[in-house]
């Protein structure tokens, strides 16, 4: 695997594969020392644009638990306050000897540009361009949802059959992106249900059914629900009418969670808007899968920089 810039060019067997190798990868995190030299010599840089708590710090644990040598980037701070263009700031990368970018960017289509760019001959991972896709989010929820149905050891599983309802802020959601396509090329089937604000002009060309009544959606009894969070900082409008009025209608509060099945699981990419898209006791019952999510991502994000610097896993 050359690049990760999206989920949609992954076929089935190289998303198992990323899965499977996520899975070697977090039997290292169960050793005494949590550290493999299976990326010595290589150089990761953390290029990011725009915020990040989780993605950053994983991708930075990844890489150190790989013996990779890791320099992060943050464009607050950085020659890009001056106005230095993404070109100039990759050609001081490849100056460096980068040898893998991990790359967030407010523009969607950043991390591919880089990759096409030839201004740097550095393996390229999105993680997060715009409003477009965040890849390495939906892999991480991918097998957080395989490990909680088949265990720790559920190599080589799709996830075939596998309901999955995704609630809220569909219209800025890499996240949502990324997961419709990448659930859907492991065989579950997707619902997104939001107000039609915040749902995307031709939704109906994307593999999920939509829905707009949570409390309908949530009778179906989906085997996940994936509440995603409300981004301020990309609306520059009124997409409903208050903070108060999308929680009464869209939030999964505690009645909500009360009506869910036994066994389904309650999902979030965090950062969480308590109290507007989750309650806390939603966030923090048996159900939730947020704190094993960013556990995980750590192990995906390591197969994710080992696939793309050993050159192996497939085409992309
Ligand atoms: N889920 C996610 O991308 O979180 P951060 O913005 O904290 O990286």
């Amino acid at each position: 695997m050359r690049h990760l810039l999206s989920t949609r060019d992954l076929s089935r067997d190289e998303a198992i594969t990323i899965l499977d190798v996520a899975e070697d990868m977090a039997d290292v995190a169960e050793r005494e020392v949590r550290k493999v030299p299976a990326l010595r010599g290589k150089t990761v840089v953390n290029l990011f644009f725009e915020d990040s708590t989780r993605t950053r710090i994983s991708f930075e644990a990844a890489a150190k638990r790989l013996s990779a040598d890791v320099i992060n980037f943050s464009a607050k701070g950085s020659s890009v306050s001056k106005g230095e263009s993404l070109k100039d700031t990759a050609q001081t990368l490849a100056a460096i000897g980068a040898d893998a970018v991990v790359i967030r960017h407010g523009a969607s289509g950043a991390p591919r540009v880089l990759a096409n760019s030839g201004w740097i001959d550095a393996a390229i991972v999105n993680a997060g361009d715009g409003t477009h896709e965040h890849p390495t989010q939906a892999l991480l929820d991918a097998f957080t949802i395989r490990r909680r149905l088949h265990g720790a050891d559920s190599r080589g599983h799709d996830l075939d059959g596998v309901s999955v309802t995704i609630v809220g802020d569909i219209l800025h959601s890499r996240v949502a992106r990324s997961n419709a396509w990448l659930l859907t090329t492991l065989g579950a089937s997707i619902t997104f249900v939001a107000p039609a604000t915040l749902l995307p002009i031709g939704i109906e060309n994307w593999p999920v059914e939509v829905r707009y009544d949570l409390d309908i959606a949530l009778a179906a009894k989906p085997d996940v629900v994936m509440m995603l969070r409300i981004q301020g900082e990309r609306m520059h409008a009124a997409f409903f009418p208050s903070a108060r009025e999308y929680s009464r209608i869209w939030g999964l509060d505690d009645e909500r969670l009360a009506v869910l099945a036994a066994d389904s699981i309650v999902m979030h990419p965090g950062p969480m808007n308590r109290g507007l898209e989750i309650s806390a006791a939603a966030a923090d019952s048996p159900r939730s899968t947020v704190r094993e999510q960013v556990a995980n991502g750590v192990s995906i994000r390591m197969a994710v920089l080992y696939l793309t610097l050993s050159g192996e896993g497939g085409k992309q």
